[in-house]
């Protein structure tokens, strides 16, 4: 008998690693994708609601995205286009959207659809996370109807944003606070082990080898991040949002550990900056909210995403 698909909401703001995030979930057996949610993030939030449908049409499949917020709650709004291109895909040639845009908003929709499925529904959130945080204070009772969320964010040592924060957070501080305080069980796929997820330029190339629409859509979307992660001392392209959707679908891959982990939202030097109780003795009173996932077989993790997208060649 089939084992049941997980019904998923990812929330994203592609964004060029979102794009892969987005292959590897359309098509894979593990999920059912029930819709994807757009944010301002990398770019705005017209190009991200765009290029999320742009990506699935690529992908073959025809999922509802709803746009959600154009910026951060509070705070001034940062875009990541230096590494994501102007138009948020680096200019990679993607087909134009085969269907428009879903009318209702981000927030509703992952409230409408948390109660449709009873308690079952997990979201996979790889951008800022603001669309969250707003749905949870329109809708107070959302963390009884969301299983788990898995999400790209976040740092225990030094974030790609500021010396303290990573994108994710930083872009948002105070709706990643809300998540992080919302009870919900989380699964944090922080800079720790995405900068071991990565891919070497040998890997890319293998990817981009096989030809398809796809695996040279996401091989292209991977190049420009070897040369940009030297400086980070990470020997490839890290995969930060395949990251996350990779342990949603082969958790196994993956190593991590329960801890206690906070935003940092007022600091000087800090704001945006996760806080942990995982390597210190001090732990939190409020004990564990989160798995911080830091280690992963990387070499499985790449054979096991270049599977994933091969496969699009042979249907
Ligand atoms: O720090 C990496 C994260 O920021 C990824 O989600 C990338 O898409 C950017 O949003
Ligand atoms: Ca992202």
């Amino acid at each position: 008998m089939d084992k049941k698909r997980q019904p998923v909401i990812v929330d994203c703001d592609p964004g060029i690693d979102d794009a892969v995030a987005l292959l590897l979930a359309a098509r894979a057996p593990e999920l059912e994708l029930v819709a994807v949610t757009a944010v301002a993030g990398n770019v705005g939030l017209d190009k991200t609601s765009l290029n999320a449908r742009r990506v699935l049409t690529l992908a073959g499949v025809e999922v509802p995205v709803y746009a959600g917020a154009a910026g951060p709650m509070f705070g001034e709004q940062v875009t990541a286009d230096e590494v994501h291109g102007a138009d948020g895909l680096l200019g990679i040639p993607a087909p134009e959207p085969a269907f428009s845009l879903g009318e209702e908003a981000a927030w509703d929709v992952i409230w409408q659809k948390a109660l449709s499925y009873g308690g079952e529904l997990e979201i996979v959130a790889t951008g800022p996370l603001t669309n969250l945080g707003i749905a949870l204070t329109k809708y107070p009772q959302l963390p009884a109807y969301i299983k788990r969320i898995v999400l790209m964010g976040g740092a225990t040592d030094f974030g790609n944003t500021t010396p303290a924060a990573e994108y994710n957070i930083y872009a948002d501080p105070e709706a990643a606070d809300m998540v992080f305080r919302s009870g919900i069980p989380l699964v944090v796929c922080a800079l720790d082990v995405t900068h071991k997820a990565y891919f070497t330029q040998a890997e890319i190339d293998r990817l981009e080898a096989l030809g398809t629409p796809q695996a040279v859509f996401a091989a292209k979307t991977m190049g420009f991040g070897v040369e940009w992660h030297q400086k980070f001392l990470v020997p490839g392209a890290p995969m930060h949002d395949p990251c996350a959707m990779m342990y949603a679908l082969e958790p196994e891959l993956f190593g991590g550990v329960s801890c206690w982990m906070g935003v940092e939202c007022q600091g000087k030097h800090t704001r945006g900056k996760t806080v942990t109780d995982a390597f210190s003795d001090a732990k939190s009173p409020s004990g564990s909210n989160a798995v911080l996932v830091n280690r992963v077989d990387r070499a499985q993790f790449v054979e096991h995403l270049i599977g994933r997208l091969a496969a699009y060649g042979t249907t």
